[in-house]
């Protein structure tokens, strides 16, 4: 390919920023869907400390980024730094998706992506979340789970649990059991939940029943010699139907193993990560994300096959 196909004067920016960021896999799996797309857009990933992250979200404004991607540690932090702020990210205190928007000569806000000519206009910064979505997603439409009145196991309350508590719980599960190391946390998660969705019965610990869908939300499984994330003397996973590990390295995790042998239907954290980034790609183009291709080129990144 002519280098200047890949990258020229009229090249487009979109970024992920994160602190760590070298292990992120969105690129791969943006470039592959803006490339499918035939977008003259290019994803970037670049590592900026807490710090410095109010002052990169503005230099993305000033050189007209289409949007960004936000990932640990400045999801929260990021809220106060939008313009606006979706329903989305508004619900879960959470942005993960910027999209930078420009008045069209209606004085309509319109997705930067959407302009040809980018001088002199004035951008104004969105703040979206699409995990939460995502998390949906994969338990309805990869492990086959109706949600609503569904009974539901939530391990870890940090912010991966908290978006995936939060979005059961809106979904309109029946019932919703979290369980987390620091119990304190798990408390006041419930308390919030309660709160805000009368109907959703929200326990602490671990069911005595049948439960739909179990997930892991803790960071137990990233290490190789790591424990389960539950307490297999009190809970047995054969009551369990479904499982979904939101850890995707490595591709099998000892709950996924368990949960296989247990004979739940299984899915990993990949469908998370494609999901969220098809959301985004969505909201900053207007264009259906091409799926498969972001999927097959993830695969390709993160387990080399
Ligand atoms: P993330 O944004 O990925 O959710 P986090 O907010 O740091 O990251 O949350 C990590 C989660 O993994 C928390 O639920 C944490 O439990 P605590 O709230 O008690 O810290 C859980 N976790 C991390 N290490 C753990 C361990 N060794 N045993 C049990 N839970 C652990």
């Amino acid at each position: 390919m002519d280098i200047s196909e890949l990258i020229s004067a009229n090249t487009r920016y979109c970024a992920v920023l994160g602190h760590p960021v070298r292990h992120s896999a969105s690129p791969a799996m943006q470039n592959a869907g803006f490339c499918a797309l035939g977008l003259p857009w290019r994803y970037l990933a670049f590592d900026v400390e807490p710090g410095g992250l109010a002052s990169a979200i503005a230099g993305a404004k000033a050189m007209k980024f289409i949007g960004l991607n936000l990932t640990v540690p400045h999801k929260v932090a990021a809220v106060g730094m939008m313009d606006e702020l979706d329903e989305t990210a508004r619900r879960l205190g959470a942005v993960n998706t910027v999209r930078f928007e420009a008045r069209d000569e209606s004085g309509v806000w319109r997705p930067l992506g959407q302009f040809d000519e980018v001088r002199g206009l004035e951008v104004r910064s969105v703040g979206f979340n699409t995990d939460a979505d995502a998390v949906s997603r994969v338990i309805k439409s990869d492990l086959g789970v109706e949600l609503r009145g569904a009974v539901a196991l939530v391990l870890g309350a940090g912010g991966a649990g908290r978006t995936a508590a939060l979005q059961l719980a809106a979904e309109g599960v029946g019932e919703l059991w979290l369980v987390n190391r620091t119990v304190a946390k798990a408390e006041a998660l419930a308390a919030e939940i309660r709160q805000r969705w009368l109907g959703v019965k929200v326990q602490i610990g671990y069911p005595a029943c049948a439960v739909d869908v179990i997930i892991n939300a803790t960071s137990l499984g990233l290490g190789r010699d790591d424990p389960l994330p539950f307490d297999p003397k009190v809970f047995d996973m054969k009551r369990a139907k479904s499982v979904f590990d939101m850890v995707y390295r490595p591709a099998e995790t000892l709950f996924l193993r368990v949960g296989r042998a247990a004979g739940c239907r299984c899915t990993n954290g990949l469908g998370m990560l494609l999901y969220q980034g098809a959301s985004a790609l969505e909201l900053w183009s207007g264009l259906r994300a091409p799926i498969d291709q972001m999927r097959r080129a993830l695969e390709i990144e993160v387990y080399g096959k």
